[in-house]
């Protein structure tokens, strides 16, 4: 089966199967059954089978999975396998959070550059990434290609801002404004809210009290 015709419910897991079989390799186990991955992962095995078998069933009956290959054809689904340049809009308390986090380059997302309208920033160091002005992002998309833009600003300049990204040829948003971007149907919006996150907390802490 081809890559695009995996459900985006299966898209959704692979990540959590990334993570879990890099912690194997990283323990040197070099093959796991469906059962014993599904102890660890806390997901029934025949999920697991199911999920797996719908790009190619890597397993073996009586060998389990081969854990190395797994991961690699796993990173290869995602586009691991390649490295994403990305650049922040907003150098405030959440764009440096991200782009001081180091594992994110691990993984292959670069951070390449940050921009803020705030000259006061302007020239600061985030880590290994000097802040430019947002007057100077023309300029820097016209040398420098920009595969994903994470957008850390008040949500009032998202839709603007997103906008004035995509005339440069960005297709990939990691939206972390409040807010719908109104981009055309040819990109990729990855709208990331702890907020919503926190509500789901609410509601099942509730549900649990109610019980
Ligand atoms: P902050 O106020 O510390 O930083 C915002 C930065 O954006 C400032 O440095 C400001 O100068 C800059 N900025 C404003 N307009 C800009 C523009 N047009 N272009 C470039 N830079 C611009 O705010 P913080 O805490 O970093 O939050 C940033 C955004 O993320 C806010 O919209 C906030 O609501 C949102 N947020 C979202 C979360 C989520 O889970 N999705 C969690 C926390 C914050």
């Amino acid at each position: 089966m081809s890559d695009n015709k995996i459900s985006t419910a299966v898209i959704k897991r692979l990540p959590r199967y990334y993570r879990y079989l890099g912690e194997l390799i990283e323990m040197g186990v070099e093959r796991i059954s469906s059962n014993e991955l599904s102890e660890r992962m806390k997901v029934t095995a025949s999920q697991i089978r199911q999920d797996l078998n719908n790009f190619g069933g890597f397993g073996q009956q009586g060998y389990g999975y081969n854990v190395k290959y797994l991961y690699d054809e796993i990173a290869r689904i995602l586009g691991l396998d390649r490295t994403h340049k990305v650049v922040i809009i907003g150098a405030g308390n959440l764009g440096r959070a991200i782009a001081g986090y180091g594992n994110f380059a691990k993984r292959g997302f670069l951070i390449t550059a940050i921009f803020d309208i705030n000259p006061e920033l302007t020239g600061t160091d985030i880590g290994e990434t000097k802040v430019s002005h947002l007057s100077e992002l023309e300029e820097y998309a016209r040398h420098n290609h920009i595969d994903i833009a994470a957008l850390t600003i008040p949500k009032t300049q998202a839709v603007m801002v997103a906008d004035r990204l995509y005339k440069l040829g960005v297709k990939a948003f990691w939206n972390f404004a409040h807010t719908d971007l109104n981009v055309p149907q040819d990109c990729v919006v990855e709208s990331v809210h702890l907020s919503e996150s926190l509500m789901r907390i609410s509601y099942n802490l509730k549900s649990m009290e109610e019980d």
